[in-house]
């Protein structure tokens, strides 16, 4: 069968894992996908750069804009991050020119991502972000398809592998902020810049496209409150702990009379409750849905492997002629407001 043709953007920490996981599970995706996946073309900052991966069997492309126009190109997978600038330009680009597309970039999603999936809505491509949120659990999959027969009415967890990283470790080690930070953007966790992780920003963007996901209605990432962890010392931790908590960095989205609650905060959890046993940088989601109850997703948030753990799934759904829409459903049927749920809890 005809491969699927990639071109790859950026060449970080995800970008490496995604060529490794398309090399030594060759086999295994191209007998899922029912075609071999191939990547064509490559673009990222630094050509010399070494990723400890073979980069000579691809074409080379210095703007990475114009992976959007390479030849035979199936399908773009977007891993350079960053709301705005040549990650949007290169998304629009791409499905403009009738390319499939794939990203990890949640801050782009929540800032841009009804625009983009009406845009591959129309032009019949695929738009996916797997990877976007909690790295690589498969909650959009879980969500969108798994619990599609539900009215969700709440949904919560611990949306950042960094500051999870970060809080769990002041707390078994007594150590301080600052030295822990550096140890998880080292481990490849943190983004590149690191404020948008401890400042809760990070997880709010993640936040806005769940509560987009199980609600049925349009991204609102301006409405999220945020306080972020940066004030959380080790005295807080212990204190916390004198009480029977631990500190998580929690996201709380709920469809409520007043409208839709979305709040992203260091939460006192108590130590009985699963969120608690979340540790390093694993991320949990839990959803509520009126017929299926509580479910639970946890798994590692952050990191080469997971994340592009979720990328080839998005690949692989793309192989086989999957496209569905990019949210709960198309586009235009996303209503503005969640309907909060008339049964209450
Ligand atoms: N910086 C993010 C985190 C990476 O720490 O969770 C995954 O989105």
């Amino acid at each position: 069968a005809e491969p699927l043709r990639i071109a790859l953007a950026g060449l970080g920490t995800v970008g490496g894992g995604v060529i490794r996981v398309l090399d030594e599970n060759r086999e295994l995706i191209a007998r899922r996908a029912g075609r071999p996946i191939e990547i064509v073309a490559v673009s990222a900052r630094d050509r010399s750069k070494d990723r400890g991966v073979d980069l000579s069997r691809f074409a080379w492309v210095d703007d990475t804009a114009a992976l959007a126009d390479q030849d035979g190109i199936d399908t773009v997978v977007e891993l350079v991050g960053g709301a705005d600038g040549p990650a949007l330009t290169l998304a629009r680009r791409s499905i403009a020119a009738g390319r499939s597309f794939v990203t990890a970039n949640k801050a782009m999603i929540a800032h841009h991502g009804l625009e983009l999936a009406g845009a591959a809505e129309a032009g019949g491509v695929a738009f996916k972000y797997e990877a976007a949120v909690a790295g690589g659990i498969p909650v959009i999959k879980g969500l969108r398809e798994g619990a599609a027969a539900n009215q969700l009415s709440r949904i919560y967890g611990i949306l950042n592998g960094t500051c999870n990283y970060i809080l769990t470790t002041m707390e078994r080690e007594g150590r301080d902020f600052a030295e822990v930070l550096a140890e998880a953007q080292a481990l490849g966790y943190a983004e590149a810049d690191p404020s948008f992780d401890i400042d809760g920003v990070d997880a709010a963007h993640k936040l806005s496209i769940l509560s987009s996901l199980a609600f049925g209605s349009r991204l609102a990432f301006d409405g999220v409150v945020i306080t972020g962890i940066r004030h959380v010392i080790a005295a807080d931790i212990a204190e916390a702990a004198a009480l029977g908590y631990r500190i998580r960095l929690v996201g709380i989205a709920e469809a409520t009379e007043q409208g839709l609650f979305q709040r992203i905060h260091p939460y006192l959890v108590p130590v009985d409750h699963p969120l608690a046993h979340v540790s390093g940088s694993l991320n949990a989601v839990v959803a509520e849905g009126n017929f299926v109850g509580r479910l639970l997703f946890q798994g590692r948030g952050a990191g080469d492997g997971p994340t592009a753990s979720a990328v080839v799934a998005d690949l692989i759904d793309i192989a086989r002629g999957e496209y569905g829409p990019a949210f709960a459903m198309p586009v235009a049927a996303l209503s503005e407001q969640p309907a909060a749920d008339a049964g209450g809890r």
